[in-house]
Order: C-alpha cells, then sequence, then structure tokens
C-alpha cells in the first residue's frame, strides 16, 4: 500500500512540475493556509490546472464556487476569466474566507472574485431569488453530504453548454461514510439525468486516488438506430 501511494505521489509530482507549476502567489497560498492552521484539502497543482483548463475550453466568464477555503482553488478558476470576467465563491466559515481574501488579494484577483460568507445551501435559494444570471462553469467543493442537494440548486443557474464540477467523488477512504455516500449519490443522479453528459475522471492526490465528476449540461447524443 505504501509502496503503491509512493508510485502514485511520484506520478502526480511528475504531471505537477511539467504541467502546473505553482508561482509564487499559488505556493504564497498553500503556505499561508497552513500556517493559520486550515485543514490542507484544497485540489492538488494538476487537478487547478484541470479545472482551469475546463473553464479555458468554454470561455467561461461566469464562475461560481461552492467551498472556498483559503482560495487555492479559487486562483486556478479566476486566472481563467477574461479581465471583466466574475467567480462568485461560496463560504460558510468566516475565517477561511479571511485568509481567502488575503490569498486572493496578494495574485491581484479581488476585482474578479466575490467571496459570500454563509451556508452555501442558502446563498444558492438567494441567487435563484435575485435572479443572478447564469453560470458558465460551477464547481462544486463543499460538504460533501450535501452534493446531491448542491447539484439540485446549481444546475437552474448553469448556462446551456454549461459545466458543472464536483470534488471529491470517487468514494475513497478519505471520506467518512456519510460524506462518501453524499458522493455516490451525487454520481448516481448526474449519470441518470438525460440533461447532463457526465464523466467521473480519476485524479492522483497527496493522500491517494481520487475522483473529479465532469457534468456537460447538454444532452447525451442519442445512438444511431
Ligand atoms: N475548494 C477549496 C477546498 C474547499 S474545502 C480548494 O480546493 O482550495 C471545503 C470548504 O467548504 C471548507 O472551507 C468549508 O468550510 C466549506 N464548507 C463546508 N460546508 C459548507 C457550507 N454548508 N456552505 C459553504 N461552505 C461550506
Ligand atoms: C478532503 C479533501 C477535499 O478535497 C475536500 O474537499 C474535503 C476533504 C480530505 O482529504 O479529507
Ligand atoms: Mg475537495
Amino acid at each position: 500500500m505504501a509502496d503503491q501511494l509512493s508510485t502514485l505521489q511520484n506520478y502526480d509530482r511528475y504531471i505537477a512540475e511539467l504541467f502546473a507549476p505553482e508561482d509564487r502567489v499559488l505556493e504564497a497560498a498553500r503556505e499561508e493556509s497552513r500556517r493559520k492552521a486550515m485543514p490542507e484539502i484544497n485540489v492538488s497543482a494538476s487537478e487547478g490546472k484541470l479545472l482551469h483548463l475546463l473553464a479555458r475550453i468554454i470561455d467561461a466568464r461566469r464562475i461560481l464556487e461552492i467551498g472556498t477555503l483559503g482560495g487555492y482553488s479559487t486562483i486556478w478558476l479566476a486566472r481563467a476569466l477574461p479581465p471583466d470576467g466574475k467567480l462568485i465563491t461560496l463560504e460558510i466559515d468566516s475565517h477561511h474566507a479571511a485568509v481567502a481574501r488575503e490569498n486572493l488579494k496578494r495574485g491581484g484577483l479581488l476585482q474578479n472574485v466575490e467571496i459570500k460568507i454563509g451556508p452555501a445551501l442558502v446563498e444558492l435559494d438567494n441567487m435563484h431569488s435575485r435572479r443572478e444570471p447564469n453560470f458558465d462553469l460551477i464547481f462544486i467543493d463543499a460538504d460533501k453530504e450535501s452534493y446531491p442537494e448542491y447539484l439540485q440548486k446549481a444546475l437552474p443557474l448553469l448556462r446551456e453548454r454549461g459545466l458543472v464540477v464536483a470534488d471529491n467523488t470517487l468514494p475513497n477512504a478519505v471520506l467518512d461514510s456519510r460524506a462518501r455516500h453524499g458522493a455516490k449519490r451525487y454520481n448516481t443522479d448526474v449519470s441518470a439525468r438525460a440533461d447532463l453528459t457526465s464523466i467521473l475522471v480519476p485524479v492522483l492526490r497527496s493522500r491517494g486516488i481520487d475522483g473529479l465528476t465532469i457534468s456537460l449540461k447538454a444532452s447525451n447524443v442519442s445512438k444511431p438506430s
């Protein structure tokens, strides 16, 4: 097991060094988060690059993130936006939000990013009520138990041919049983929806293998009869 893990870590290091090298803003974000005693559960650099690339592929101008922590994934995503693009990120913990604000400020990204403090489910309802313009990409990465509800509330806020991406969806040993249940339910929900075309991509993380579920808001192409 230990051997297997170090092999995976070597693969991830190879990918990250080549394709996702960190500049000082990303490095400082991780260091500052560690210094402020926050959990080191941000996406990996290679996963951050994958999120960045997905946003660029669809020319995302408006991004919604659920679960900010120290803003590490936020930096990768916000850097995919055009100068007038916007990212809204939802965070329940005001200490996490304060650290994220510092990290984003260091990256010169605060003019494109709005951090909203509070329970994400409440904020999603608020966005419906005030008819928030649609998003091009929605990244779900907060409490795993609520993933199925986040999907329900997020989809109407997503434009046609937009992407909804969810982290930690390979039900692995890292998650407790309630979290695993939420992640599995999320995967069965997206796979069953006729208006989504989805895949779960395994990703390498420092603690082993994890997954990212990627869904395009568009029907599956019907099979030729
Ligand atoms: N996306 C971050 C990691 C997020 S960790 C990155 O990769 O860098 C999950 C975050 O979700 C934590 O900061 C936690 O405080 C937040 N969170 C948990 N429950 C939440 C809720 N109900 N509403 C909003 N945020 C929540
Ligand atoms: C963990 C990892 C995550 O990416 C996350 O969003 C929550 C928890 C973990 O490793 O415990
Ligand atoms: Mg995560």
